[in-house]
């Protein structure tokens, strides 16, 4: 994946400012660097995250933490809305998070995991089901996750998954064939829906 061509596709879309939902994991890490290097209107973004997992900002799972060290550094803290994990439950999380989250996202971004899930929308997952509340807890997972739900990830002008890696070949495959039994296949966003992947 180019990440320098995935960087200025992304400021593109911010150049006059908006909302984006960040993804975690470690695939958009090169993208996000390479954003940090880009003159953006970083006044006028709001960062946010399409799940976190449910450990504090300074652990090496956090993806607050990864995005934090490789580009949001660059932005004024009031415009970075991280998922609450210190001193509330899963639950309490959900529920504020929801509070602060924009009606519709500019961008949202989304990996893509080898067993077909994104964000933390696993499969076999409740919240798969979930199409009232735009934020819930996903507590089966070890760490428990906090992730938005269909509803919020479609509310956006731009989708973008970000695939990297043969070992994502065959389920990226199957994702863009459809198949309905992965997660990720089951993102319907209002707007735009892209991939950019290792043979773009
Ligand atoms: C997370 C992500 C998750 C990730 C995929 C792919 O919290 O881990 O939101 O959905 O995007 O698991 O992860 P990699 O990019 O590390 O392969």
């Amino acid at each position: 994946m180019n990440a320098q061509k995935v960087a200025r596709w992304i400021a593109s879309l911010i150049a006059d400012g908006g909302a984006v939902a960040l993804s975690g994991g470690t695939t958009p890490k090169p993208v996000y660097e390479a954003l940090s290097d880009l003159p953006l209107p970083w006044d006028r973004v709001h960062w946010y995250f399409g799940d976190e997992r449910f450990v504090p900002p300074e652990d090496r799972a956090s993806n607050y933490r990864m995005a934090q060290e490789a580009m949001l550094y660059r932005a004024p803290p009031a415009n970075v809305h991280a998922i609450p994990t210190v001193g509330v439950t899963l639950d309490e999380a959900a529920a504020r998070y929801e509070a602060v989250l924009p009606q519709r996202f500019t961008l949202v971004l989304l990996g893509l995991g080898s067993d077909g899930h994104t964000a933390s929308l696993f499969p076999g997952s409740a919240v798969l089901d979930e199409r009232v509340r735009r934020v819930a807890a996903v507590p089966e997972k070890d760490p428990p996750r906090i992730t938005l739900t269909y509803p919020a990830l479609e509310d956006a002008d731009h989708v973008a998954f970000l695939v990297s890696g043969a070992d994502k070949e065959a389920v990226l495959a199957r994702v863009r064939a459809g198949d309905q039994s992965l997660p990720a296949a089951r993102v319907k966003p209002k707007g735009e829906l892209r991939f950019f992947t290792d043979s773009d």
